[in-house]
């Protein structure tokens, strides 16, 4: 790895000659991304980023490399990490690096320290603004804020101590504000603000409805399924799916297994969403009950240890577990080593466990399977997510000065402008209130 000051020079990527390759798939995606286009054609004139030192820790997809090129289209001197080991695309960070000159340090398939020293070299960027998914970037940064030096993983560690008291007091006072892309990064955001200890503010990009809405519950819909069926090539048809937790992310899973044919069960701990769950038509049952129907199950919670051994033991030979949450901590992978012999690879992506004689395959590692084993969320969705993540940065450095240490909404103007941008980009009209329905909507003297 090279760490030289220019960008073009500093990266760390698999390899610059798949940047051809790259760029094709780069630009399949940004055709479906004309909110992103025209909000970048805009930041071209514009420049409001001008001068910024920006650093994002997403999942370096085609779409991540769209976003990113907006950026620096706005005037970011952007540095890039992957947010997840195994969700890099190699091409599309080889084209970024060899054709935009921005330094992006991923590899898919890196190992923890790797994974760890490219956060560092993401901090060592010095950042203005940072961006998120799955607040990896600020809890380190926290974590250097509060000198909780035992929580940093060792590069970080290393590098934060040879930096004098007064370089990471200026490391950590340097960042105006950062964004975070989905809802782990958002809980663990909001505890630090409940702790009063977050360091500047966030803008919860997932909290969007234009993100949430569409990216969590369609984008996960698709690349879920997509990702299994990548991974395992089973036939959905009649095959038993069971879906831990029916949030955003869980709807959408949910509801594409049952279009392809699989008899759905939802396993939830709030009464509310497991009731939702029954009205749209799927069966509920604790996760014990399920384990021996399902021959495949997939969380998508958030949570830790949802799939644990006791269940893995009352599933059917040959079951398949897969997360699409955002940390490998849904499936209990750690006591499933103690008890289980394996792994054996059996095909890419599946892991072969034999326990009690009988055999689980886990997919992934455990990690988001949608963007392990297929491509992540199609670009036409990470449109609207991403808009709101360009949208928001900017509006962050405009508005610094006035948000306080927490965690905020992009404004709902900007939402509801990146909704009517993605209608109209669909070729979508639709009707506006008249003066009467508008005088009718505010009025509370009509009756009947
Ligand atoms: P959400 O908060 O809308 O839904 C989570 C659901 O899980 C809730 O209904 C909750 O009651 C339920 N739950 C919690 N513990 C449970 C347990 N032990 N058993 C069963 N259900 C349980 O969150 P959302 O937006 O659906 O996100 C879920 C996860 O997916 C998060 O980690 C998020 O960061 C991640 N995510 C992953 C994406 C991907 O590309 N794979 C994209 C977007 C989000």
């Amino acid at each position: 790895m090279t760490t030289a000051a220019k960008p073009q020079d500093a990266h760390d990527v698999k390899d610059l000659a798949l940047a051809v390759e790259g760029r094709r798939r780069v630009e399949w995606a940004e055709r479906s991304m004309p909110v992103l286009r025209l909000i970048r054609q805009r930041f071209e004139k514009e420049k409001p980023l001008q001068g910024r030192r920006l650093s994002a820790c997403l999942h370096v997809t085609t779409e991540t490399a769209n976003l990113a090129i907006t950026l620096k289209a706005g005037g970011a001197d952007v540095a890039l990490c992957a947010s997840n080991p195994l969700s890099t695309q190699d091409d599309a960070a080889a084209h970024l690096v060899k054709d935009h000159g921005i330094a992006v340090y991923a590899i898919k398939g890196e190992d923890h320290e790797t994974y760890y020293e490219h956060i560092r070299a993401a901090l060592a960027h010095r950042p203005d603004v940072t961006m998120d998914d799955g607040a990896d970037l600020v809890g380190s940064l926290h974590m250097i804020a509060l000198g909780r030096m035992d929580d940093l993983a060792p590069p970080v560690r290393t590098w934060v101590e040879s930096l004098s008291k007064d370089a990471r007091a200026a490391l950590v006072k340097g960042v105006i504000g950062s964004t975070e892309e989905t809802t782990t990064g958002v809980i663990r955001l909001k505890a630090m603000a409940k702790d009063k200890v977050l360091q500047f503010p966030v803008i919860a990009v997932n909290d969007s409805d234009t993100k949430h809405l569409f990216d969590n519950r369609y984008g996960t819909g698709q690349s879920t399924v997509d990702g299994i069926v990548r991974a395992t090539n089973l036939l959905l048809a009649g095959s038993t799916v069971v879906i831990a937790g029916y949030g955003w992310c869980g709807r959408g899973v949910a509801n594409r297994f049952r279009g392809a044919g699989a008899d759905v069960i939802v396993t939830e701990v709030d009464p509310v969403k497991a009731l939702e769950a029954r009205m749209d038509g799927f069966r509920v049952l604790p996760m014990a009950d399920a384990a021996p129907l399902g021959d495949v199950f997939v969380t998508l919670t958030g949570n830790v240890n949802v799939v644990r051994v006791e269940h893995m033991r009352r599933m059917k030979d040959g079951a398949v577990v897969a997360n699409s949450g955002h940390f490998n901590v849904e499936i209990e992978l750690e006591g499933l080593k103690k008890v289980a012999k394996g792994p054996r690879e059996v095909r890419a992506f599946v892991d072969e466990w034999i326990l009690d004689g009988k055999r689980v395959n886990i997919l992934a590692e455990g990690r988001l399977i949608n963007l392990a084993a297929a491509e992540g969320h199609p670009a036409s969705v990470m449109d609207m997510s991403f808009a709101n993540q360009a949208l928001g940065a900017e509006y962050l450095l405009k508005h610094a000065a006035s948000l306080s240490k927490d965690v905020h909404r992009v404004p709902q103007e900007l939402d509801r402008e990146i909704a009517r941008l993605k209608l109209a980009g669909m070729g979508l009209g639709i009707d506006t209130l008249t003066p009467e329905q508008q005088h009718y909507l505010a009025s509370w003297d009509l009756g009947t």
